[in-house]
């Protein structure tokens, strides 16, 4: 049953969307409003059920609660998804149809890019709604988010070589990159320029070739296996989710594990595979902590656009990661617990739920 599900995974509200004249079929889901409107992506899928679109829709928001909770956002977690095939379904009279029920909402709802949905289609949803991030730098947005979470997943890894080798830097490292998209090309030039050697990987060679072309003291190999194996100081996921299985981290040679790649550990919770690294003696840096760069750079869309403010608040992650690899560490727990454990005190620490238009953001001191 839906509200099952909904009481079970905690949500405050859960809105289902219609418009026949469009062909609109969406879900919004607001999992915790406590530190603010909540904040996330809006998925366009052809999911083959309803039932399937709203047990991913709770699922990603409830982990925008803990990603925007760690990144000290003042937001709580929100997220939609649009029931469709993106190539197929999308239309501008459609995506101002989703505007509309996002704007219904008052601003409880703050919505930007994510799988199916582009930097263009947010200009068309903020066509209809207030609350429409992750726009073109033309209509005032934020332009693409892989930016500034590349920029940030390189702060969470300076934080762990502090942590490891005593010292904020990769230079002299070996980094093995998974992916080289968006964020991990991006990701694999701060590190050149920190004075890394990388190594990269991906399934598309046009991809690599790129990559190469741009910087040509970066190596490639041609299977992720071989990246897995590799002699390497860190390892950084930058492709798909479900990159650490057990059989990974036990071939894995790194002693550092960060990279962008949402939902990177296949199996969540005690006995899982962040404990699995932990045994190994591999230093973890959570995937949600680590990427929030995205996020930080949509939300300051709401203030009016401002690159830098940004990209300085995006450098914090590398304080928040390691005040993670310390508490880990002193509580004898894994850092994906500690994170979650560090999101859970700020959301104890927001404001009556639900939030509503005109009170107060943020953590308050009790
Ligand atoms: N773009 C953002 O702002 C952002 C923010 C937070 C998290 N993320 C996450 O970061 C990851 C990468 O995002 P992106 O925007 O760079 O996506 P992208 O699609 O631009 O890049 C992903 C790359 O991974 C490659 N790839 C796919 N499967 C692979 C495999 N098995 N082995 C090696 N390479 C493989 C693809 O060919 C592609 O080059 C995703 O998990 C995404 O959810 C992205």
């Amino acid at each position: 049953m839906a509200t099952d599900l909904i009481d079970l995974t905690g949500h405050e509200q859960v809105a289902f969307c219609s418009d026949p004249d469009t062909g609109l079929r969406a879900v919004i889901a607001l999992h915790d409003t406590a530190l603010g409107p909540g904040l996330g992506g809006t998925r366009f899928h052809p999911y083959s059920s309803m039932d399937q679109a709203l047990a991913d829709v709770l699922r990603l928001s409830r982990a925008m609660t803990s990603k925007n909770a760690v990144a000290g956002l003042d937001h709580g977690g929100g997220k939609a998804v649009i029931i469709g095939d993106p190539h197929r379904d999308k239309t501008p009279e459609l995506l101002r149809a989703y505007g509309r029920f996002v704007e219904s909402l008052g601003g409880r709802y703050v919505t930007a890019c994510d799988v199916g949905t582009y930097v263009e289609d947010m200009d068309v949803v903020g066509e209809s709604t207030r609350w429409a991030t992750g726009r073109s730098p033309e209509r005032g947005g934020a332009g693409d988010s892989s930016v500034l979470t590349a920029y940030g997943v390189f702060q969470g890894m300076r934080a762990a070589a502090q942590h490891v080798w005593g010292e904020p830097t990769l230079a002299g490292r070996r980094v093995g990159i998974a992916g080289v998209g968006k964020v991990g090309r991006r990701l694999a030039e701060h590190l050149v320029d920190d004075g890394a050697e990388v190594v990269v990987s991906d399934v598309d060679p046009d991809a690599v070739s790129a990559l190469l072309a741009r910087l040509p003291g970066v190596r490639a190999v041609e299977w992720l296996d071989d990246l897995v194996h590799a002699d390497v100081d860190v390892f950084s996921p930058n492709a798909l989710g479900g990159a650490l299985d057990d059989e990974t981290v036990v071939a894995l040679r790194a002693r550092v594990v960060c990279g962008g790649a949402n939902n990177q550990l296949v199996t969540e919770g005690p006995g899982g595979t962040a404990d699995r690294m932990r045994e190994r003696g591999i230093v973890y840096a959570p995937d949600f902590l680590v990427n929030a760069g995205g996020v930080i750079q949509v939300s300051d869309e709401l203030q009016g656009f401002d690159m830098e403010r940004a990209r300085e608040r995006t450098a914090t992650i590398f304080d928040h990661t390691l005040e993670v690899l310390r508490s880990a560490d002193a509580d004898d727990v894994s850092p994906a617990v500690a994170a979650d454990r560090l999101a859970e005190r700020r959301v104890a620490a927001g404001g009556p739920r639900p939030w509503l238009p005109g009170d107060p953001v943020g953590a308050r001191p009790r």
